[in-house]
C-alpha cells in the first residue's frame, strides 16, 4: 500500500480504544502517508502524546494554545488534510459533532474541515444502540461522512455486543482503499503545465516581468498529481517550492526558455494546462552591460514574445488543451475569442476586477468556458479552483475517450 504524499488527520477522543490507535499511526506511516494527530482533552487520559508523536514523527496537538504561547491553528490544520479520521469517536465527541459544538481544538478543526471525514465509533453496545446514537450516526451519513461501523465482541465493560471501534486494520484498509480509488482517475496520464511570470531580461540587472505567484499553476500540479498523474510542471520564476513523487519541476526564466521547455515535452502530454502569465513583449536586444542613467528618456524597443499557447492549440493532436484568460473588459467574449482562436478545449476566465482575485491572493473567482457551456464558480482558494479545474478535466476525459 503506497500513501506517498497523502495526509491523514487523525482525531481521538477519550475512548478505551484509543490505545489502538498507535498502530494505526504506524502503519499509515510505514505506507509513508503524513499523519497529524489532535486528541481531544478526555483522549489525552488513555493515550501518551508522546508515543502518538514519536510514531507520527509531528507534533500532537490537543490545546488552542501550545506551552510555548503557539496558536495551534484549527483551519491551517484541517485544509492540511486529504481526509479526516475520527477514531475512536465516542458518544459525547460523536453528539457534538452532529450539532457542530467546538469546545476543543479537534472539534474545532472537524468543523473547519472541507476534506472527506471518517468516523469510527466505540462505546458501549447500550450506548450504541440507543436510539439517539443511532439518530447522529445517520445524520452524519447525511453530512456526506463515511462511517466505518462498530464491530461486535467483548467490550471494556465486560460485556458482549456491537460497540467495539473498527480494529485498526480495517480502518486502514477503509482509508486507504478511498485514497487510492481517487488515486486512479488521472492514473498513467501526463499533465503539461506552465506556471508562474515570465521575466524577460533589460540587461544583465534588469528585467521586465509582471506580479503572478504561480500558486494557480503549482495548487493545479498537486491536485493533478494526487489523482495520480505524472506531471511536468513548467515555471517561470515563483518562490514556491513542490515536492511531489508525480511532478517534475523545470524552472524557466524568459518566454522563450519556457517555449522551448514545453515543446520538449508536449507531443506526449494527455493534458496541456497555460497558466502561466507570459510576458507578451521582450526587449529586442538585450544590453550587455548594466544601462546606465545617461539620457532622461529611456526607449526599449519591445518584440513579440511567441505566444506558447497559441502553438499549443496549432500542434494539438490528441491533448486536452486547457488555457488561462485575464480580462479587465468584455470578459466573456474575449475569453470565447481566445478559446477559438487558439484551439483550445476550456479557458479559464478570471476577472481582475473580482475582489479576491487574481496575482499574488490564495484566492480566485473563475468562470470554466468550454465549447459547449459556461460554469460560473463563487470566489474560492486556490487549491479549490484547482479541484474545480481538474474536475472539469476529467469529466472532458471521460467523454473524449
Ligand atoms: N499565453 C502563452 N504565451 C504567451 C501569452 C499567453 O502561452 N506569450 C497563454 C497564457 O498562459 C494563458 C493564455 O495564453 O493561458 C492567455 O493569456 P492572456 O494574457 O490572458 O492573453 P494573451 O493571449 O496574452 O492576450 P492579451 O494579452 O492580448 O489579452
Amino acid at each position: 500500500m503506497n500513501l506517498t504524499g497523502k495526509k491523514i488527520l487523525i482525531l481521538i477522543s477519550g475512548g478505551i480504544a484509543a490505545y489502538k490507535i498507535n498502530s494505526l499511526v504506524r502503519d499509515f506511516v510505514k505506507a509513508n502517508a503524513e499523519v497529524q494527530i489532535i486528541l481531544t482533552p478526555s483522549a489525552e487520559r488513555f493515550v501518551s502524546p508522546l508515543t502518538l508523536s514519536t510514531l507520527s514523527k509531528k507534533p500532537v496537538y490537543s490545546q488552542f494554545f501550545s506551552d510555548n504561547g503557539q496558536w495551534n491553528s484549527h483551519v491551517d490544520i484541517a485544509l492540511w488534510a486529504d481526509v479526516l479520521l475520527v477514531a475512536p469517536c465516542t458518544a459525547n465527541t460523536l453528539a457534538k459533532m452532529v450539532n457542530g459544538l467546538c469546545d476543543n481544538l479537534a472539534l474545532a478543526t472537524y468543523l473547519s474541515a472541507k476534506c472527506p471525514v471518517f468516523i469510527a465509533p466505540a462505546m458501549d453496545l447500550d450506548m450504541y444502540q440507543h436510539p439517539s446514537t443511532l439518530q447522529n450516526l445517520n445524520k452524519l451519513e447525511k453530512y456526506g461522512h463515511f462511517i466505518i461501523p462498530a464491530e461486535h465482541g467483548e467490550l471494556a465493560s465486560g460485556l458482549i455486543g456491537q460497540g467495539r471501534m473498527a480494529e485498526p486494520e480495517t480502518i486502514f484498509k477503509t482509508i486507504t482503499c478511498f485514497l487510492n480509488s481517487k488515486n486512479i482517475e488521472f492514473d498513467n496520464k501526463k499533465f503539461l503545465i506552465t506556471a508562474g511570470p515570465t521575466y524577460e531580461a533589460i540587461d544583465p540587472v534588469r528585467f521586465i516581468g509582471n506580479h503572478s505567484s504561480g500558486k494557480m499553476g503549482f495548487a493545479l500540479a498537486e491536485e493533478a498529481a494526487n489523482r495520480g498523474a505524472k506531471v511536468t510542471l513548467i515555471s517561470g520564476p515563483s518562490s514556491l517550492q513542490i515536492e511531489h513523487p508525480n511532478i517534475e519541476v523545470i524552472r524557466v526564466t524568459s518566454a522563450k526558455e519556457m517555449y522551448e521547455k514545453v515543446f520538449c515535452y508536449y507531443d506526449q502530454a494527455d493534458v496541456a494546462i497555460a497558466s502561466a502569465a507570459v510576458a507578451d513583449y521582450a526587449p529586442k536586444e538585450i544590453a550587455k552591460e548594466k544601462i546606465k542613467k545617461n539620457d532622461e528618456v529611456l526607449t526599449l524597443e519591445l518584440v513579440k514574445n511567441p505566444d506558447i499557447l497559441k502553438n499549443m492549440g496549432q500542434r494539438k493532436n490528441n491533448q486536452i488543451l486547457v488555457g488561462f484568460a485575464l480580462e479587465t473588459q468584455n470578459e466573456e467574449e474575449n475569453a470565447q475569442k481566445k478559446l477559438v482562436q487558439k484551439n483550445l478545449d476550456m479557458i479559464v476566465l478570471n476577472s481582475l476586477r473580482e475582489p479576491g482575485a487574481g496575482f499574488q491572493k490564495d484566492t480566485n473567482r473563475i468562470k470554466i468556458i468550454s465549447r459547449t457551456e459556461t460554469i460560473d464558480f463563487p470566489l474560492k482558494s486556490k487549491s479549490e479552483v484547482a479541484i474545480d479545474i481538474l474536475n472539469c478535466i476529467a469529466q472532458h476525459l471521460n467523454n473524449n475517450h
